[in-house]
């Protein structure tokens, strides 16, 4: 079986690790979680993105060196993927050697077959979105659309590759494999992209220019376009173990499908005879209070001190439940209050609570054996079955949040099965009829607990190993078969108490 090898973006260090970051990574994270759970051999990298121009600008304004000032950044973003629990085997920068080595490898060979050749281009240039740009991309008036920043007019040598010759095989590779890029709806973008001729891209900046960059092997004049660099992270981070290429996943964001990831990406690694990947993800974008995330608005989110003040699961579950993958969405504290206190405060951290509370007070903390019990256990048993049968194929699917909600749901239904039995009724009956109905409601409370957080496992890994161990349990290997309703906690010792999500303290 070939080893699951997904990705990240590599994120440009020229400032801080923001929410769009955090919740890629999490995404992905969650996937990889998944699949190994399903039992796939999962290798998962992610890393930073380091040079060219946004780079160089933000080391200058520092007045810094740029490998200091990336030397600065980087770990910040490997801190991130610590606190956020990510995963990844691997974290790639494009500044260490290893990458440097294979950039410059596919380069040579590219030149080498004659795929990339030198000439004279003018034309205007963005150098905010480090792009060339042709009269198309101009708005109806005239001007030139606001994301390109300062377009200036420029005549320069550089060295260009030959994307035109490989567009009809992308074409048809789109067409015909409906699983390359997901949603289905974005391929859509891509081909309409791709009914215009190609036009080769410069994959080349001057020294004088761009200095911060990998020089070309057979022209140090030049150094490499940024995407060029950036995009061969994937393979260069790999070049040591070439059974895991082609990678299987690719997550990106909607922003850099099209042309890098669906466009520049296979074609480079077609015309190097490199097999291309299995499957592109692109994820939407989380605007917060319905505004564009911006430093300079102050209505940005650092995922770091998130952390610290809600805890990791707290914000990997809000990331994975509120957002469609695919579609966009919006950060407000007060949504997040909201899922936090109604779903893992009130719903989930109530059924921990109530279940070691009531363990402990009418059965000396251990689990006791069921009986077959009524009508309420086997609608609790009978939901049991349809959440699971409908959550994994959701999982699979990426309708994560689907499948939270669901699972959600069964977590309700538990309590509403606690309610309806009233163990603390039961308890104080001396009646044997009463006495083994508490037994066996004490005892489906504790199965629907362990089941029901087992499928939250991907998402919040941490908090469902805490509830395993409040219930004396410690679960296999084999994820599936921990979703197998069979009371497998009978005599377990269980903890007194556990507070999963404490009420977030007011911020001032
Ligand atoms: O694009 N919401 O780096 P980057 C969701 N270095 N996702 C967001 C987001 C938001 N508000 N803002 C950014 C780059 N992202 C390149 C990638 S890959 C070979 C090179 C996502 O730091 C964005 O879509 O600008 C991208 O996938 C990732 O964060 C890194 O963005
Ligand atoms: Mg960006």
């Amino acid at each position: 079986m070939k080893t699951f090898y997904i990705t990240t973006a590599i994120d440009y260090v020229n400032g801080s690790p923001h929410l769009g970051h955090a919740y890629e990574k999490v995404l992905t994270d969650v996937i990889a979680r998944f699949r190994r759970m399903m039992g796939d051999d999962v290798y998962f990298l992610t890393g930073t993105d380091e040079h060219g121009q946004k780079i160089q600008q933000s080391a200058q304004a520092q007045g810094i060196e740029p490998q200091a000032y990336v030397d600065s950044i980087a770990p910040e973003f490997r801190t991130m993927c610590e606190k956020l629990e990510i995963s990844n085997d691997d974290f790639i920068r494009t500044t260490e050697p290893r990458h440097k080595k294979v950039v410059c490898e596919l380069l040579q060979q590219l030149f080498d077959k004659g795929e990339i050749y030198k000439a004279e281009y003018q034309g205007y240039y963005s150098t905010r979105q480090e792009q060339f740009l042709q009269d198309k991309d101009r708005n109806e008036d005239g001007t030139w659309p606001e994301i390109y920043g300062e377009v200036s007019e420029i005549t320069e040598s550089n060295y260009f590759f030959k994307l035109g010759a490989y567009q009809e095989w992308l074409v048809d590779h789109i067409k015909t494999n409906t699983d390359f890029i997901f949603p289905r709806y974005r391929a859509k973008q891509v081909l309409e992209f791709l009914s215009e001729p190609l036009n080769d891209l410069c994959i080349s900046r001057p020294k004088e220019r761009l200095a911060w960059g990998i020089p070309l092997p057979f022209d140090p004049e030049f150094v490499t376009y940024v995407w060029f660099d950036a995009l061969t992270n994937y393979y260069s981070a790999v070049a040591d173990k070439k059974d895991l290429w082609p990678a299987s996943f690719h997550v990106i964001g909607k922003d850099i499908l099209v042309p890098p990831h669906a466009v520049y990406w296979p074609i480079m690694l077609q015309a190097c005879g490199l097999p291309i990947p299995q499957s592109i993800l692109a994820h939407g974008w989380w605007s917060i209070n319905g505004a564009k995330m911006s430093k300079s608005t102050g209505n940005f989110v650092e995922p770091a001190e998130f952390v610290d003040q809600f805890g990791v699961d707290a914000l990997r579950y809000f990331l994975i439940r509120e957002m469609s993958v695919g579609q966009d969405s919006d950060f407000s504290m007060d949504q997040f209050l909201v899922r936090y206190n109604s779903e893992l405060a009130n719903n989930l951290g109530n059924l921990v609570n109530r279940t070691l509370n009531m363990t402990n007070r009418f059965a000396d903390a251990t689990v006791p054996e069921p009986a077959e019990g009524g009508e309420p256990e086997a609608t609790l048993r009978a939901a049991w079955q349809k959440t699971h049968e409908e959550v994994v194929p959701l999982f699979e699917q990426f309708q994560f949040n689907v499948g939270l909600e669901r699972a959600m749901s069964f977590i309700t239904a538990t309590n509403a099965y606690i309610e309806q039995r009233a163990p603390w009724k039961l308890g104080k009956s001396q009646d044997p009829a009463d006495q083994a109905l508490l037994r066996t409601a004490l005892a489906h409370m504790a199965e629907a607990l362990r089941l029901g957080s087992t499928l939250l496992q991907a998402v919040t890994p941490g908090s469902v190993a805490k509830i395993q161990g409040v219930l004396g349990y410690e679960a296999g290997s084999d994820w599936q078969a921990e979703l197998v309703w069979d009371h497998r906690l009978t005599g377990n010792a269980v903890a007194k108490n556990c507070i999963l999500f404490p009420r977030p303290e007011k911020k001032s």
